[in-house]
Protein backbone atom coordinates (compact mmCIF):
# COMPACT_ATOMS: atom_id res chain seq x y z
CA UNK A 1 0.00 0.00 0.00
CA UNK A 2 1.26 3.34 -0.93
CA UNK A 3 0.28 6.22 1.71
CA UNK A 4 1.18 9.63 0.49
CA UNK A 5 0.79 12.81 2.41
CA UNK A 6 -2.89 14.17 1.81
CA UNK A 7 -3.74 10.85 0.74
CA UNK A 8 -7.30 10.80 2.14
CA UNK A 9 -7.87 13.41 -1.36
CA UNK A 10 -9.87 12.39 -4.14
CA UNK A 11 -7.19 14.61 -6.26
CA UNK A 12 -4.12 13.20 -4.28
CA UNK A 13 -5.16 9.47 -4.65
CA UNK A 14 -6.24 10.05 -8.32
CA UNK A 15 -2.87 11.27 -9.18
CA UNK A 16 -1.34 8.24 -7.78
CA UNK A 17 -3.56 5.67 -10.01
CA UNK A 18 -6.50 5.91 -7.37
CA UNK A 19 -9.93 4.73 -9.03
CA UNK A 20 -8.12 2.63 -11.91
CA UNK A 21 -8.54 -0.42 -10.56
CA UNK A 22 -12.55 0.49 -10.40
CA UNK A 23 -12.70 1.32 -14.08
CA UNK A 24 -10.60 -1.76 -15.12
CA UNK A 25 -13.05 -3.89 -12.87
CA UNK A 26 -16.14 -2.20 -14.42
CA UNK A 27 -15.08 -3.33 -17.80
CA UNK A 28 -14.50 -6.86 -16.57
CA UNK A 29 -17.34 -9.56 -16.11
CA UNK A 30 -18.24 -9.82 -12.66
CA UNK A 31 -17.37 -13.27 -12.30
CA UNK A 32 -13.57 -12.55 -13.63
CA UNK A 33 -12.83 -10.03 -10.92
CA UNK A 34 -14.72 -12.58 -8.11
CA UNK A 35 -11.83 -15.11 -9.55
CA UNK A 36 -9.06 -12.36 -9.44
CA UNK A 37 -9.60 -12.30 -5.87
CA UNK A 38 -9.67 -15.99 -5.41
CA UNK A 39 -6.32 -16.18 -7.57
CA UNK A 40 -4.78 -13.57 -4.89
CA UNK A 41 -5.02 -16.13 -1.99
CA UNK A 42 -5.92 -13.15 -0.14
CA UNK A 43 -7.64 -13.77 3.29
CA UNK A 44 -9.84 -11.57 5.43
CA UNK A 45 -8.15 -9.05 7.50
CA UNK A 46 -10.43 -9.65 10.23
CA UNK A 47 -9.45 -11.98 12.34
CA UNK A 48 -10.51 -15.48 10.89
CA UNK A 49 -8.65 -15.61 7.68
CA UNK A 50 -11.42 -16.75 5.71
CA UNK A 51 -10.86 -16.44 2.32
CA UNK A 52 -11.95 -13.39 0.51
CA UNK A 53 -12.46 -14.62 -3.18
CA UNK A 54 -14.31 -17.89 -1.69
CA UNK A 55 -16.52 -15.58 0.41
CA UNK A 56 -17.43 -13.68 -2.44
CA UNK A 57 -18.47 -16.70 -4.31
CA UNK A 58 -21.25 -18.08 -2.11
CA UNK A 59 -22.91 -14.88 -2.52
CA UNK A 60 -26.10 -16.22 -4.40
CA UNK A 61 -25.91 -15.02 -8.27
CA UNK A 62 -29.73 -15.50 -9.19
CA UNK A 63 -31.25 -14.15 -5.53
CA UNK A 64 -34.36 -11.84 -7.01
CA UNK A 65 -33.29 -9.55 -3.00
CA UNK A 66 -31.02 -6.88 -2.83
CA UNK A 67 -27.28 -7.48 -2.13
CA UNK A 68 -25.07 -6.06 0.24
CA UNK A 69 -21.61 -4.84 1.19
CA UNK A 70 -20.41 -4.21 4.62
CA UNK A 71 -17.54 -3.05 5.93
CA UNK A 72 -16.34 -4.03 9.19
CA UNK A 73 -14.55 -0.93 10.91
CA UNK A 74 -15.24 -1.93 14.03
CA UNK A 75 -11.73 -3.09 14.94
CA UNK A 76 -11.87 -3.31 18.50
CA UNK A 77 -9.31 -6.01 19.16
CA UNK A 78 -7.09 -4.66 21.46
CA UNK A 79 -3.51 -3.80 19.79
CA UNK A 80 -4.81 -3.58 16.40
CA UNK A 81 -5.27 -0.32 14.92
CA UNK A 82 -4.10 -0.78 11.47
CA UNK A 83 -7.78 -0.28 9.82
CA UNK A 84 -7.87 3.14 11.84
CA UNK A 85 -4.34 3.76 10.00
CA UNK A 86 -5.74 3.11 6.78
CA UNK A 87 -9.45 4.91 7.09
CA UNK A 88 -7.35 8.32 8.56
CA UNK A 89 -4.84 8.10 5.36
CA UNK A 90 -6.32 6.00 2.28
CA UNK A 91 -9.52 6.28 2.84
CA UNK A 92 -10.39 6.44 -0.98
CA UNK A 93 -8.75 2.69 -1.06
CA UNK A 94 -11.76 1.51 1.06
CA UNK A 95 -14.37 3.27 -1.30
CA UNK A 96 -12.51 1.60 -4.62
CA UNK A 97 -12.38 -1.64 -2.60
CA UNK A 98 -16.16 -1.93 -1.68
CA UNK A 99 -17.31 -0.25 -5.17
CA UNK A 100 -15.20 -3.24 -7.10
CA UNK A 101 -16.49 -5.32 -4.77
CA UNK A 102 -20.22 -4.50 -5.30
CA UNK A 103 -19.88 -4.49 -9.08
CA UNK A 104 -18.52 -8.31 -8.55
CA UNK A 105 -21.41 -9.24 -6.68
CA UNK A 106 -24.41 -7.25 -8.00
CA UNK A 107 -24.57 -5.05 -4.99
CA UNK A 108 -25.85 -1.35 -5.23
CA UNK A 109 -25.65 -0.58 -1.87
CA UNK A 110 -22.63 -0.83 0.98
CA UNK A 111 -21.93 0.26 4.21
CA UNK A 112 -19.38 1.01 6.57
CA UNK A 113 -19.77 -0.02 10.28
CA UNK A 114 -17.54 1.58 12.41
CA UNK A 115 -17.04 1.41 16.56
CA UNK A 116 -18.56 4.59 18.00
CA UNK A 117 -15.11 5.58 18.97
CA UNK A 118 -13.88 5.88 15.59
CA UNK A 119 -16.90 8.63 14.77
CA UNK A 120 -14.30 11.15 13.67
CA UNK A 121 -12.73 8.46 11.30
CA UNK A 122 -16.43 8.06 9.51
CA UNK A 123 -16.19 11.55 9.56
CA UNK A 124 -13.21 11.38 7.27
CA UNK A 125 -15.22 8.42 5.26
CA UNK A 126 -18.01 10.31 4.46
CA UNK A 127 -15.86 13.86 3.02
CA UNK A 128 -14.24 11.31 1.06
CA UNK A 129 -17.53 9.49 -0.24
CA UNK A 130 -18.99 12.75 -0.82
CA UNK A 131 -15.84 13.46 -3.03
CA UNK A 132 -15.99 10.32 -5.01
CA UNK A 133 -19.80 10.74 -5.44
CA UNK A 134 -19.02 14.79 -6.80
CA UNK A 135 -16.47 12.70 -8.66
CA UNK A 136 -19.05 9.97 -10.05
CA UNK A 137 -17.02 6.94 -8.88
CA UNK A 138 -20.20 6.54 -6.99
CA UNK A 139 -24.11 6.97 -7.68
CA UNK A 140 -25.37 6.33 -10.95
CA UNK A 141 -23.38 5.00 -14.16
CA UNK A 142 -20.02 4.92 -12.33
CA UNK A 143 -17.15 4.97 -15.42
CA UNK A 144 -20.53 4.96 -17.98
CA UNK A 145 -20.63 1.53 -17.00
CA UNK A 146 -24.69 1.56 -16.17
CA UNK A 147 -23.48 0.01 -12.63
CA UNK A 148 -25.25 2.32 -9.85
CA UNK A 149 -23.73 1.94 -6.43
CA UNK A 150 -23.40 3.85 -3.18
CA UNK A 151 -22.16 3.94 0.22
CA UNK A 152 -23.43 5.06 3.53
CA UNK A 153 -21.48 4.79 7.01
CA UNK A 154 -22.94 4.07 10.40
CA UNK A 155 -21.80 4.35 14.14
CA UNK A 156 -22.14 1.57 16.77
CA UNK A 157 -21.90 2.48 20.42
CA UNK A 158 -18.66 1.37 21.10
CA UNK A 159 -18.87 -2.80 21.72
CA UNK A 160 -16.66 -5.66 21.33
CA UNK A 161 -18.92 -7.83 20.03
CA UNK A 162 -20.36 -5.55 17.30
CA UNK A 163 -17.11 -6.53 15.51
CA UNK A 164 -18.07 -10.15 15.31
CA UNK A 165 -19.88 -9.94 11.65
CA UNK A 166 -23.58 -11.14 12.79
CA UNK A 167 -23.87 -8.62 15.71
CA UNK A 168 -22.88 -6.08 13.90
CA UNK A 169 -25.38 -7.03 11.57
CA UNK A 170 -28.33 -6.75 14.07
CA UNK A 171 -26.58 -3.83 15.16
CA UNK A 172 -26.55 -2.20 11.65
CA UNK A 173 -30.36 -2.90 11.41
CA UNK A 174 -30.77 -1.33 14.51
CA UNK A 175 -31.42 -4.17 16.97
CA UNK A 176 -29.02 -4.71 20.26
CA UNK A 177 -25.57 -6.24 18.67
CA UNK A 178 -26.04 -9.90 19.84
CA UNK A 179 -24.89 -11.96 17.32
CA UNK A 180 -27.19 -14.85 15.46
CA UNK A 181 -26.71 -18.29 14.64
CA UNK A 182 -24.87 -19.54 11.70
CA UNK A 183 -25.88 -21.14 9.39
CA UNK A 184 -27.51 -19.08 7.44
CA UNK A 185 -24.32 -17.51 6.61
CA UNK A 186 -24.41 -13.62 6.02
CA UNK A 187 -23.42 -14.47 1.76
CA UNK A 188 -27.06 -16.14 2.02
CA UNK A 189 -28.72 -13.89 4.68
CA UNK A 190 -27.45 -11.32 6.10
CA UNK A 191 -28.08 -7.78 6.45
CA UNK A 192 -31.89 -7.47 5.94
CA UNK A 193 -32.37 -11.52 5.50
CA UNK A 194 -30.49 -10.55 2.04
CA UNK A 195 -26.80 -11.90 0.71
CA UNK A 196 -24.46 -9.53 2.33
CA UNK A 197 -20.76 -10.14 2.25
CA UNK A 198 -18.65 -8.42 5.11
CA UNK A 199 -15.09 -7.95 5.00
CA UNK A 200 -12.71 -6.26 7.15
CA UNK A 201 -11.00 -2.56 6.49
CA UNK A 202 -7.57 -4.07 5.06
CA UNK A 203 -9.47 -6.33 3.07
CA UNK A 204 -11.23 -4.32 1.19
CA UNK A 205 -8.43 -1.93 0.48
CA UNK A 206 -6.25 -4.92 -0.89
CA UNK A 207 -8.67 -5.32 -3.46
CA UNK A 208 -7.84 -2.35 -6.22
CA UNK A 209 -4.06 -3.43 -5.87
CA UNK A 210 -5.71 -6.78 -6.75
CA UNK A 211 -7.23 -5.75 -9.53
CA UNK A 212 -4.71 -3.68 -10.86
CA UNK A 213 -1.75 -5.80 -10.27
CA UNK A 214 -3.53 -9.40 -11.57
CA UNK A 215 -4.67 -12.07 -8.52
CA UNK A 216 -1.76 -14.28 -9.23
CA UNK A 217 1.61 -11.49 -9.36
CA UNK A 218 -0.63 -9.94 -5.89
CA UNK A 219 -0.51 -13.48 -4.37
CA UNK A 220 3.31 -13.95 -5.28
CA UNK A 221 3.94 -10.69 -2.92
CA UNK A 222 3.70 -12.98 -0.25
CA UNK A 223 3.32 -16.81 0.09
CA UNK A 224 1.16 -19.11 -2.04
CA UNK A 225 -1.13 -19.76 0.54
CA UNK A 226 -0.87 -16.28 2.65
CA UNK A 227 -0.82 -14.30 -0.31
CA UNK A 228 0.30 -10.42 -0.67
CA UNK A 229 1.08 -7.83 2.20
CA UNK A 230 -0.12 -7.26 5.57
CA UNK A 231 -0.38 -4.33 7.68
CA UNK A 232 0.92 -5.40 11.44
CA UNK A 233 -0.02 -3.10 14.39
CA UNK A 234 2.73 -3.26 16.65
CA UNK A 235 2.75 -1.65 20.27
CA UNK A 236 4.46 -2.52 23.65
CA UNK A 237 8.16 -2.46 24.60
CA UNK A 238 9.60 -1.44 21.38
CA UNK A 239 11.15 1.64 20.13
CA UNK A 240 9.25 1.84 17.21
CA UNK A 241 5.82 1.37 17.36
CA UNK A 242 3.23 1.70 14.51
CA UNK A 243 1.68 0.28 11.14
CA UNK A 244 4.15 -1.61 9.49
CA UNK A 245 3.29 -3.38 6.12
CA UNK A 246 4.89 -6.82 5.40
CA UNK A 247 5.21 -9.28 2.61
CA UNK A 248 3.49 -12.43 3.58
CA UNK A 249 5.84 -15.38 4.59
CA UNK A 250 8.51 -12.64 6.56
CA UNK A 251 11.41 -13.85 8.15
CA UNK A 252 11.27 -13.94 10.29
CA UNK A 253 9.35 -12.49 13.29
CA UNK A 254 12.20 -11.84 15.95
CA UNK A 255 14.30 -10.08 13.07
CA UNK A 256 10.81 -7.68 12.69
CA UNK A 257 10.68 -7.10 16.65
CA UNK A 258 14.26 -7.05 17.15
CA UNK A 259 15.45 -4.90 14.39
CA UNK A 260 12.66 -3.25 12.25
CA UNK A 261 10.89 -1.98 15.41
CA UNK A 262 13.82 -1.65 16.97
CA UNK A 263 14.38 -3.62 19.49
CA UNK A 264 13.28 -3.38 23.36
CA UNK A 265 11.96 -0.36 24.33
CA UNK A 266 14.75 -0.40 27.10
CA UNK A 267 17.88 -2.01 25.98
CA UNK A 268 18.82 -3.38 29.44
CA UNK A 269 15.77 -5.20 29.32
CA UNK A 270 15.09 -9.02 27.78
CA UNK A 271 11.77 -9.63 25.63
CA UNK A 272 9.55 -12.18 27.48
CA UNK A 273 6.27 -12.28 25.83
CA UNK A 274 4.02 -11.28 22.61
CA UNK A 275 0.67 -11.54 21.54
CA UNK A 276 1.19 -11.64 17.78
CA UNK A 277 -2.24 -11.43 16.56
CA UNK A 278 -4.72 -9.42 18.75
CA UNK A 279 -5.01 -10.20 22.10
CA UNK A 280 -7.65 -13.21 20.63
CA UNK A 281 -4.64 -15.43 19.88
CA UNK A 282 -2.10 -17.31 22.15
CA UNK A 283 0.51 -15.68 24.08
CA UNK A 284 3.91 -16.63 23.31
CA UNK A 285 6.79 -16.70 25.47
CA UNK A 286 10.44 -15.30 24.09
CA UNK A 287 11.50 -19.15 23.91
CA UNK A 288 9.03 -19.27 20.85
CA UNK A 289 10.61 -16.78 18.72
CA UNK A 290 13.94 -16.19 19.63
CA UNK A 291 15.91 -18.43 16.90
CA UNK A 292 13.19 -20.30 16.15
CA UNK A 293 12.58 -18.84 12.20
CA UNK A 294 9.16 -17.82 12.80
CA UNK A 295 7.75 -16.99 9.44
CA UNK A 296 4.88 -13.97 9.45
CA UNK A 297 2.27 -15.47 7.90
CA UNK A 298 -0.79 -17.74 8.67
CA UNK A 299 1.30 -20.99 8.30
CA UNK A 300 4.37 -19.76 10.48
CA UNK A 301 2.41 -18.37 13.61
CA UNK A 302 0.15 -21.68 13.65
CA UNK A 303 3.37 -23.98 13.62
CA UNK A 304 5.02 -21.76 16.34
CA UNK A 305 2.27 -22.40 18.59
CA UNK A 306 0.03 -19.07 17.71
CA UNK A 307 -2.00 -17.28 15.02
CA UNK A 308 -1.92 -14.83 13.03
CA UNK A 309 -5.49 -12.98 14.07
CA UNK A 310 -5.52 -9.62 12.76
CA UNK A 311 -1.73 -8.89 13.73
CA UNK A 312 -2.15 -6.78 16.26
CA UNK A 313 1.27 -7.74 17.86
CA UNK A 314 1.30 -6.20 21.53
CA UNK A 315 5.31 -6.65 22.54
CA UNK A 316 5.58 -7.58 26.68
CA UNK A 317 9.10 -6.78 28.20
CA UNK A 318 10.53 -8.82 31.50
CA UNK A 319 8.94 -6.38 33.98
CA UNK A 320 5.47 -7.78 32.73
CA UNK A 321 3.99 -9.74 35.14
CA UNK A 322 1.81 -12.43 33.02
CA UNK A 323 -1.05 -12.86 35.65
CA UNK A 324 -1.67 -9.10 35.81
CA UNK A 325 -1.67 -8.71 32.07
CA UNK A 326 -3.69 -11.70 31.55
CA UNK A 327 -6.53 -10.65 34.16
CA UNK A 328 -6.27 -7.31 32.27
CA UNK A 329 -7.55 -9.13 29.50
CA UNK A 330 -9.85 -11.15 30.91
CA UNK A 331 -11.40 -8.05 32.84
CA UNK A 332 -11.84 -6.82 28.88
CA UNK A 333 -13.44 -10.21 27.93
CA UNK A 334 -15.94 -10.19 30.94
CA UNK A 335 -16.64 -6.57 29.98
CA UNK A 336 -17.43 -6.70 26.82
CA UNK A 337 -19.42 -10.65 26.94
CA UNK A 338 -22.84 -9.84 25.41
CA UNK A 339 -24.31 -12.05 27.98
CA UNK A 340 -26.51 -13.69 24.90
CA UNK A 341 -24.76 -17.38 26.30
CA UNK A 342 -24.27 -18.55 29.31
CA UNK A 343 -20.44 -19.89 28.90
CA UNK A 344 -19.26 -16.91 27.56
CA UNK A 345 -21.57 -14.64 30.50
CA UNK A 346 -20.63 -16.69 33.21
CA UNK A 347 -17.23 -18.48 32.32
CA UNK A 348 -15.60 -15.11 31.92
CA UNK A 349 -17.14 -13.44 35.08
CA UNK A 350 -15.78 -16.61 37.25
CA UNK A 351 -12.41 -16.24 35.33
CA UNK A 352 -11.92 -12.47 36.56
CA UNK A 353 -13.14 -13.30 40.24
CA UNK A 354 -10.26 -15.95 39.96
CA UNK A 355 -7.61 -13.25 38.93
CA UNK A 356 -8.84 -11.29 41.51
CA UNK A 357 -8.78 -14.03 44.24
CA UNK A 358 -4.84 -14.60 42.73
CA UNK A 359 -3.65 -10.81 42.71
CA UNK A 360 -4.99 -10.43 45.97
CA UNK A 361 -2.99 -12.64 47.90
CA UNK A 362 -5.51 -15.61 48.72
CA UNK A 363 -4.87 -17.44 45.12
CA UNK A 364 -4.79 -21.26 46.08
CA UNK A 365 -3.00 -23.73 43.83
CA UNK A 366 -5.50 -25.50 42.54
CA UNK A 367 -6.78 -22.77 41.10
CA UNK A 368 -4.73 -22.55 38.24
CA UNK A 369 -6.75 -26.00 37.07
CA UNK A 370 -9.94 -24.39 37.84
CA UNK A 371 -9.17 -21.51 35.83
CA UNK A 372 -8.19 -24.22 32.91
CA UNK A 373 -11.37 -26.16 33.55
CA UNK A 374 -13.62 -22.99 33.15
CA UNK A 375 -11.87 -21.72 29.89
CA UNK A 376 -12.63 -25.58 28.59
CA UNK A 377 -15.96 -24.76 29.53
CA UNK A 378 -16.13 -21.89 27.10
CA UNK A 379 -14.02 -22.83 24.22
CA UNK A 380 -15.99 -24.11 21.68
CA UNK A 381 -19.22 -23.83 23.78
CA UNK A 382 -19.99 -20.50 23.74
CA UNK A 383 -22.59 -19.28 21.03
CA UNK A 384 -20.09 -17.09 18.99
CA UNK A 385 -15.84 -16.84 18.93
CA UNK A 386 -16.19 -14.27 21.79
CA UNK A 387 -16.02 -16.75 24.44
CA UNK A 388 -13.04 -18.63 22.60
CA UNK A 389 -11.30 -15.28 22.13
CA UNK A 390 -11.68 -15.00 26.23
CA UNK A 391 -10.29 -18.68 26.67
CA UNK A 392 -6.96 -18.21 24.42
CA UNK A 393 -5.04 -15.86 26.73
CA UNK A 394 -6.12 -17.75 29.72
CA UNK A 395 -4.95 -20.86 28.61
CA UNK A 396 -1.91 -19.91 26.80
CA UNK A 397 -0.67 -17.73 29.63
CA UNK A 398 -0.84 -20.78 31.99
CA UNK A 399 0.82 -23.01 29.76
CA UNK A 400 3.91 -20.42 28.72
CA UNK A 401 4.28 -18.62 32.21
CA UNK A 402 3.50 -21.10 34.61
CA UNK A 403 6.02 -19.52 37.12
CA UNK A 404 3.94 -16.27 37.01
CA UNK A 405 0.92 -17.77 38.54
CA UNK A 406 3.11 -19.62 40.91
CA UNK A 407 4.89 -17.01 42.15
CA UNK A 408 1.34 -15.29 42.91
CA UNK A 409 0.02 -18.25 44.66
CA UNK A 410 3.12 -19.16 46.36
CA UNK A 411 4.20 -15.80 47.79
CA UNK A 412 0.13 -15.18 48.28
CA UNK A 413 -0.48 -17.91 50.22
CA UNK A 414 2.60 -17.52 52.63
CA UNK A 415 1.49 -13.61 52.95
CA UNK A 416 -1.77 -15.11 54.45
CA UNK A 417 0.13 -17.30 56.68
CA UNK A 418 -0.26 -20.80 54.63
CA UNK A 419 2.53 -23.26 53.40
CA UNK A 420 1.90 -24.34 50.22
CA UNK A 421 3.26 -26.40 47.28
CA UNK A 422 2.04 -25.44 44.03
CA UNK A 423 2.14 -27.91 41.99
CA UNK A 424 1.26 -26.89 38.22
C1 LIG B 1 -15.93 -10.91 19.20
C2 LIG B 1 -15.48 -10.66 17.79
C3 LIG B 1 -15.07 -9.39 17.41
C4 LIG B 1 -14.66 -9.17 16.09
N1 LIG B 1 -14.25 -7.91 15.77
C5 LIG B 1 -13.90 -7.64 14.49
C6 LIG B 1 -13.51 -6.33 14.10
O1 LIG B 1 -13.48 -5.40 14.92
N2 LIG B 1 -13.18 -6.12 12.79
C7 LIG B 1 -13.21 -7.13 11.86
O2 LIG B 1 -12.93 -6.90 10.69
N3 LIG B 1 -13.56 -8.39 12.20
C8 LIG B 1 -13.92 -8.66 13.48
N4 LIG B 1 -14.32 -9.92 13.82
C9 LIG B 1 -14.37 -10.94 12.74
C10 LIG B 1 -15.72 -10.83 11.99
O3 LIG B 1 -16.69 -11.64 12.64
C11 LIG B 1 -15.59 -11.34 10.54
O4 LIG B 1 -14.94 -12.58 10.54
C12 LIG B 1 -14.82 -10.39 9.65
O5 LIG B 1 -15.37 -9.10 9.66
C13 LIG B 1 -14.84 -10.90 8.22
O6 LIG B 1 -14.05 -10.08 7.40
P1 LIG B 1 -12.73 -10.64 6.72
O7 LIG B 1 -13.10 -11.95 6.07
O8 LIG B 1 -12.35 -9.60 5.74
O9 LIG B 1 -11.72 -10.83 7.81
C14 LIG B 1 -14.69 -10.20 15.14
C15 LIG B 1 -15.10 -11.48 15.53
C16 LIG B 1 -15.48 -11.71 16.84
C17 LIG B 1 -15.91 -13.07 17.24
Amino acid sequence: MVFVENGHRLSVYRDHGGYKSLQKAVGMAPADVIEEVKASALRGRGGAGFPTGMKWSFVPKDSPKAKYVVCNADESEPGSFKDRYLMERDPHALIEGMTIAGWALGSNTGYVYGRGEYRYLLDIMDVAIAEAREAGMLGKNIFGSGFDYDLHTHTGAGAYICGEETALLSSLEGYRGHPRMKPPFPAVEGLYASPTVVNNVETFTSVPQIIEMGGIAWRDLGTEKSGGTKLWSISGHVKKPGVYELPMGYADMEKFIMEDCGGMLRDDKKLKAVIPGGSSVYVMNAGQIIGQNVTLDYEGLVAAGSSLGTGGMIVMDETVDIVESTKNLSEFYKHESCGWCTPCREGTDWLVKIFDRITSGGGRPEDVQLMLDIADNIEGKSFCPLGDAAAWPVQSAIKQFPDDFKKWIVNGAASNGHVVEANM
